[in-house]
């Protein structure tokens, strides 16, 4: 199986906050700005988050959330130019413009910052959300589940009334509360005007086929789900936070919320790259959705998020890892000599990274005794030398037998 991504995919849907046309397209919701900025020490300048704003946009995100304007200043005036610039700044050949978001708890002061962050934009939305969980909503909030509601509510309700159409809910710790509570927290908030319910696993703590029985049963038992889009939010504290992403799609999400790299609380999010590269390389098996994200630009969108959090991406990361190409043993580096489909199921390139950076024997135009040779000599260093380096195998090639063939000239051709 494996083989070089296949795309080639629909126009992106028009745009109605509660309401995809087409039923198998996924809104991919990004929140490298705001939840992946939560990672410790990864604080990003205003300048630094526009600039990733940016190439979200270019990427083909759908939603970038942007920050967290309530939090302070700095963060409402970033959420702002961002919803300014990006927020309306048509991008590719469809135009696409990113809707721009602001998160908010379940209070007044929170919701006016998200919103005045980002009503500037073309597709401004507010995301609000408060905790549903009975350990949370005790310990935490000190609340009873009767005043979580009605807060949910108003607060659902008081957005509208600033003007804002596209609202996000988000019960948070909804991945360890109560089933029939949440059905009618959210039923309630619907009613309120909430058009997108994102659904967290705050702690990572379910497993795949919880988390997407738990996307199955609100989408069956919750009350006016069909005027909402339900989306995830799956946090990485059991190292799931992808495959329960990919659960919550297949039972019925039609937004997915990730982050470049993965980054974010704690063990981090479910990544973008990840999420995106396993649905277009498995598309068939999860019934045929998609996304609408370019993927050449996700090494990019990788290095930059590194460079600007300082949070390195480790080498064996899946997609973006260093060594996410790299072939090291002798049998794999003959099979891919052989067939690149041996060890191979996504193509750099699909990614956005040339094969001329990738560790291997690639990029040489060789093959038959020539690739034989070359092989047997890649062997011999091997068995020396634990690990081969890009410069290793430049040397490898340098002898003259490999030398790439002389291209003659015009003139020495006729004379
Ligand atoms: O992890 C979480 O619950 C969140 C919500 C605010 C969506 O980040």
């Amino acid at each position: 199986s494996g083989g070089a991504l296949k795309c080639s995919l629909p126009s992106r849907p028009q745009y109605i906050p509660n309401h995809i046309p087409d039923p198998n397209y996924v809104r991919i919701f990004d929140t490298t700005l705001r939840d992946g900025e939560q990672s410790p020490g990864a604080t990003m300048t205003s300048n630094e988050k526009l600039v990733i704003a940016r190439h979200l946009s270019r990427l083909g995100v759908d939603i970038i959330e942007a920050g967290f304007p309530a939090s302070s200043p700095d963060d409402l005036d970033a959420v702002r130019s961002i919803a300014i610039e990006v927020g309306n700044q048509p991008v590719g050949e469809d135009g696409h413009v990113p809707v721009i978001c602001g998160l908010a708890r379940c209070n007044k002061k929170d919701i006016d910052a998200a919103w005045e962050a980002v009503r500037h934009a073309k597709k401004p939305r507010v995301h609000t959300f408060i905790a549903t969980s009975e350990i949370h909503m005790q310990h935490k909030l000190r609340k009873t589940r009767e005043e979580v509601v009605n807060i949910a509510r108003e607060m659902v309700a008081y957005a509208r009334s600033l003007g804002c159409q596209d609202i996000e809910f988000s019960p948070e710790d909804a991945g360890r509360s109560d089933r029939e509570f949440l059905y009618h927290v959210l039923e309630e908030v619907i009613k309120a005007g909430a058009t997108t319910l994102n659904i967290p696993d705050t702690v990572g703590y379910t497993l795949p086929s919880e988390f997407g029985k738990l996307i199955a049963d609100i989408k069956a038992n919750t009350p006016g789900i069909e005027n909402a889009i339900i989306s995830t939010h799956c946090q990485n504290d059991l190292g799931l936070a992808t495959a329960n992403t990919l659960a919550g799609a297949y039972a019925g999400a039609r937004q997915l919320e990730v982050t470049v790299n993965g980054i974010g609380e704690r063990a981090g999010n479910a990544s973008l790259e990840e999420v995106v590269v396993a649905m277009k390389c498995r598309q068939e098996l999860l019934g045929g959705l998609y996304t609408r994200i370019n993927t050449k630009h996700i090494v990019m969108a990788s290095k930059m998020v590194a460079e600007h959090t300082g949070l390195h991406v480790q080498p064996h990361k899946a997609i973006v890892g260093a060594n996410a190409f790299a072939h090291e043993s002798g049998i794999h580096q003959d099979g891919m000599l052989k067939h690149k489909g041996t060890y191979e199921i996504i193509s750099p390139e699909d990614i956005g990274l040339s094969r001329s950076s990738e560790s291997g024997i690639f990029g040489y135009d060789i093959g038959g005794k020539e690739l034989d040779d070359v092989f047997k000599r890649f062997k011999e260093v091997a068995e020396k030398k634990k690990r081969i380096s890009d410069e290793d195998l430049e040397a490898l090639m340098s002898d003259e037998i490999f030398q790439p063939p002389v291209i003659w000239s015009l003139a020495e051709l006729q004379a």
